[in-house]
């Protein structure tokens, strides 16, 4: 076989709702839906090279040899391409971002939904969107809501079959902004994976999940009818929730720092004084505020000013995961 290569983009997504936890962490079921936003403007590339000469997948980042646990994440996944293909073939993945890792964006939801692209190509896979979200979803969870642009829902679902992303709008839909407030770019000393599997051990989490199906029903009816004062109660609400799970957790997460709490105060007042604004935190200290295009300058310009912000990064809702053709 002479070596070939496909070039895939994706970019990252913010949940709305948050997935936390997994129903099988083998499988990535999760314990609940979620919905997110795919974010414009921030990506990552991968170019996966199918070759006859390697022995095993080989992953650099941004230029250098991955991390053990990096190679470790994409061999896995790559074992389930090669089960999935009936092919037996290694590559080498090069894999670049536009944005700065710990930023706050998960860099491995673009990572995954790009990767699940450029393998179902180059292992002749289906490249159906449901197919490539289930692939996406063996890598990241989150990933498989990245195969779609705009707004997105994962159905929780029961199996690997059943568990899958689906289009709620288009980018077009509603002019949202994601503007992220960078407090610390130090990696996370727990990762989400390791924190999926805490979970279980947090007795809010039964809660949490028996309650989900409500919030998904709000958070859609909120973007389709662009109501961004519904968005903003669940969407809080959420994040709350999945951060109390964590703190809860044995042993607990703590993602916080002090400027994360200061900036969640600020949003609250400014909402209150009538600006369009909500926050929502993942699995780390910085804070992804959500408003609307119109107010998104001032926004940035009064999140810069707030003690301990280093950086406001911005993007609006973006497309979903394409190919490069050459
Ligand atoms: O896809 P993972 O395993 O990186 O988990 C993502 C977890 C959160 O970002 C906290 C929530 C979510 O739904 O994206």
């Amino acid at each position: 076989m002479s070596a070939k290569s496909v070039i895939a983009i994706a970019h990252p997504n913010i949940a709305l709702i948050k997935y936390w936890g997994n129903l099988d962490d083998e499988w990535t079921i999760p314990a609940n839906g979620s919905i997110s936003m795919t974010l414009g403007g921030v990506f990552t590339q991968v170019c996966m090279t199918a070759a006859e000469n390697l022995e095993h997948d080989q992953l650099t980042m941004d230029g250098q040899v991955a991390s053990e646990a990096a190679q470790t994440r994409l061999r896995q996944f790559m074992d389930h391409v090669r089960h999935l293909s009936g092919k037996t073939f290694f590559c080498r993945v090069e894999s670049t971002s536009n944005f700065p890792r710990g930023s706050g964006i998960a860099s491995s939801a673009a990572a995954f939904a790009a990767l699940a692209l450029a393998a179902a190509k180059l292992y002749d896979l289906p490249t159906h969107p449901i197919e490539l979200s289930r692939l996406a979803r063996l890598g990241s969870g989150s990933a498989c809501r990245s195969i779609y642009g705009g707004f997105v829902e994962w159905l929780a679902g029961r199996d690997h079959q059943s568990s899958y992303a689906i289009p709620i709008a288009s980018p077009e839909h509603w002019d949202l902004v994601d503007c992220v407030a960078v407090v610390s770019t130090e990696h996370k000393a727990v990762s989400s994976r390791e924190g999926h599997r805490l979970a279980k051990t947090s007795p809010l989490q039964r809660c949490r999940v028996q309650s989900a199906d409500q919030r998904l029903e709000q958070c859609r009816q909120a973007i389709l009818q662009r109501d961004f004062e519904q968005l903003a109660d669940v969407v809080e609400w959420d994040s709350n929730l999945m951060h109390s799970v964590m703190m809860t957790s044995q042993p607990p997460l703590f993602y916080w720092r002090g400027e994360t709490l200061v900036i969640m105060e600020e949003i609250r007042q400014w909402r209150n004084r009538g600006t369009p604004v909500c926050y929502t935190i993942d699995a780390g200290p910085n804070v992804h505020i959500l408003t609307l295009s119109n107010y998104a300058e001032q926004v940035k310009e009064k999140l810069s000013q707030v003690a301990g912000v280093r950086e406001v990064i911005m993007a609006k809702a973006g497309e979903g995961a394409y190919l490069l053709e050459p």
